[in-house]
């Protein structure tokens, strides 16, 4: 059994105490951290761990196993970094970090250490993302020509540290977008080269922006896009992603697919649930630790992510196109 110390005890903390705890003897919260002392015992009032307000009293504990971080966003590498040295593997929320120098430096602590990392990239993780990988991996739509991924909703939750550039690390692209980012690079043949965005405030009283429109060009020549918002619903209700390949189409949410050939032939599969996310994200991760195998989405996904968020945020202030070197 895995021991887990969750540190950051706020709103999506309790969706990871929920998961852990409907994994029977797998994996058992320890110990929960938060310098709000009073959010750690609520935590640990949950899930009958320990409460502590310091998250360093954790990592030296030696029945601590592996850190679960749910932090804001700028205290990432650094618990990350701490957490590794201290030989815990670690999960962490997203963003992974900041920036792609941050996830530079992450990664160097990972080249020297025994421990396993594993950003949580939970869409990945949803039914109709995996069967849509399956189908692409199989090859028979042929090649990519365009990704689109999109997360919009209206979000009236923005306050404290999530309104604060320097705590946040941008605006709702860096947040809720990133969501779509990763998705975006996982479901694409190839790597995005020029990066070309747009930002907005459009509703919410928050130092960076509130919507974010970017387009990609990829290196094979293939194109993308990724469209997130907290100010209004997904336009036309477009679905969370769509991959148009050469020979048919796939559109899909967290719980259904429809596959387009190109002879207009279409089938649906949808899911009964998205099967829980956070759920099979975390079993993923104590697998990996279990079998000491390399998880489906690593460092180097963060770190790509981060690449294309960072260009966009350069794209939004240069009024331009930015190439990713
Ligand atoms: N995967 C998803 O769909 C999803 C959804 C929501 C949030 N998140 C991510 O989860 C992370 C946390 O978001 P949240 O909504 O739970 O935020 P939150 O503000 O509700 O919780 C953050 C907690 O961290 C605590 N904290 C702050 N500084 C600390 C420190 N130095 N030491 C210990 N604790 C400290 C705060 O007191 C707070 O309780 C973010 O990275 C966010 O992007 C992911």
């Amino acid at each position: 059994m895995l021991s887990i110390a969750i540190i950051g005890c706020g709103g999506i903390a309790r969706v990871h105490a929920r998961a852990y705890s409907n994994l029977g003897d797998r994996a058992k919260v320890t110990a929960v951290a938060d310098i709000d002392y009073t959010a750690a015992k609520e935590l640990a009032r949950i899930t009958g761990a320990e409460p502590v307000a310091n998250y360093r009293e954790v990592l030296s504990r030696t029945d601590v196993d592996a850190v679960d971080i749910c932090l804001p966003h700028h205290l990432h590498k650094q618990v990350i970094i701490e957490s590794l040295r201290a030989e815990k593997h670690a999960m962490c929320e997203k963003p992974m970090c900041l920036t792609t120098q941050e996830a530079d430096e992450i990664l160097a602590t990972i080249k020297d250490s025994k421990r396993m990392f594993m950003p949580a990239h939970n869409q990945v993780f949803t039914r109709g993302v995996q069967e849509a990988k399956r189908l692409l991996n199989a090859g028979e739509l042929g090649r990519v020509l365009f990704v689109s991924t999109q997360d919009c909703f209206v979000n009236t939750g923005i306050t404290g540290w999530r309104t604060k550039k320097a705590q946040l690390g941008g605006g709702e692209l860096i947040d809720t977008g990133y969501h779509p980012t990763y998705l975006l690079n996982y479901l694409s043949a190839s790597r995005p080269r020029t990066v070309y965005a747009l930002g907005a405030r459009h509703r919410i009283r928050m130092e960076g922006e509130d919507t974010a429109f970017v387009t990609l060009g990829f290196e094979d020549g293939s194109l993308g896009s990724i469209h997130s918002s907290w100010a209004y619903e997904n336009p036309n209700f477009a679905p969370l992603f769509s991959v148009v390949c050469e020979s048919g189409q796939l559109t899909g949410g967290h719980n259904n697919l429809a596959v387009k050939n190109i002879s207009g032939e279409t089938s649906t599969r949808t899911w009964p649930s998205n099967g829980d996310s956070f759920r099979s994200e975390i079993e993923h991760f104590i697998d990996c630790v279990e079998t000491n195998t390399i998880p489906l989405q690593t460092a180097e996904d963060g770190k790509r992510a981060l690449g294309v968020i960072q260009a966009a945020y350069r794209s939004i202030e240069l009024g331009l196109p930015v190439t990713l070197s």
